[in-house]
């Protein structure tokens, strides 16, 4: 598939940089697992019919304002559901079970950059093998590092050789595992961001905060 084919629908987007990056929500994400979200933080996708009401604070988020989520509800093994923006991005919040968290820290596989040595790609409090604050919870911006589709979350051993599943992004094809980290030889030059991020509870983390754990 050439980028040409690479839709951009406006369910998502963000503008920075002279770029326009969008993401197809309806299409790309690959939601699972139960809802569990602050009232008023914004939610990818969701708010279009709302436009008037909402378009304060989607300019207060399109200008950085912290978002808080509730991770209350999520389980080992979900992606949070629905997914949350914060600047427009989507933000994946994954609790990984103790098998994903033994497999990231203990078997290093084929990997583009294993030990996030890029810098601009987390902070660093995620340095680290689950690329996390606390090595259970994921959170990443859902956005591919080729041309900025959105990966799908996908649970399944054959996805590759940690049998724990990953992030595959349809557009071109690159994999990541499930710490973000983009697999070697694929489009995807880096790992997904880790955005910036504080835990203000045992459940809520504040995107766009530095702090890192509680
Ligand atoms: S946008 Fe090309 S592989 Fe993800």
């Amino acid at each position: 598939m050439s980028s040409d084919d690479v839709s951009h629908d406006a369910s998502a987007s963000e503008q920075g940089a002279g770029e326009t990056r969008s993401v197809n929500t309806g299409r790309r994400y690959f939601l699972i697992g139960a809802t569990s979200a602050v009232a008023g933080v914004g939610v990818v996708g969701a708010a279009v019919p709302f436009i008037s009401y909402w378009e304060p604070s989607a300019k207060a988020r399109a200008a950085g304002a912290p978002v808080k989520i509730d991770i209350s509800k999520l389980v080992p093994g979900e992606l949070l559901s629905p997914i949350q923006a914060w600047r427009g991005k989507p933000i994946f919040v994954l609790y990984r079970d103790e098998a994903t968290v033994a497999s990231l820290t203990e078997q290093p596989h084929d990997l583009a950059d294993p030990d996030s040595n890029n810098e601009t790609m987390q902070p660093e409090y995620a340095k680290n093998p689950t690329r996390s604050t606390r090595p259970e919870i994921g959170v990443y911006v859902g956005l591919c590092t080729h041309l900025g589709c959105s990966p799908k979350y996908v649970v399944t051993e054959n996805f590759d050789d940690t049998k724990q599943g990953g992030f595959f992004c349809p557009c071109h094809g690159s994999k990541f595992d499930l710490a973000g980290r983009v697999g070697a030889g694929y489009p995807a030059p880096d790992n997904l961001p880790v955005p910036p991020h504080r835990w203000e509870s045992d459940t809520v983390i504040v995107i766009g905060e530095e702090g890192g754990a509680a």
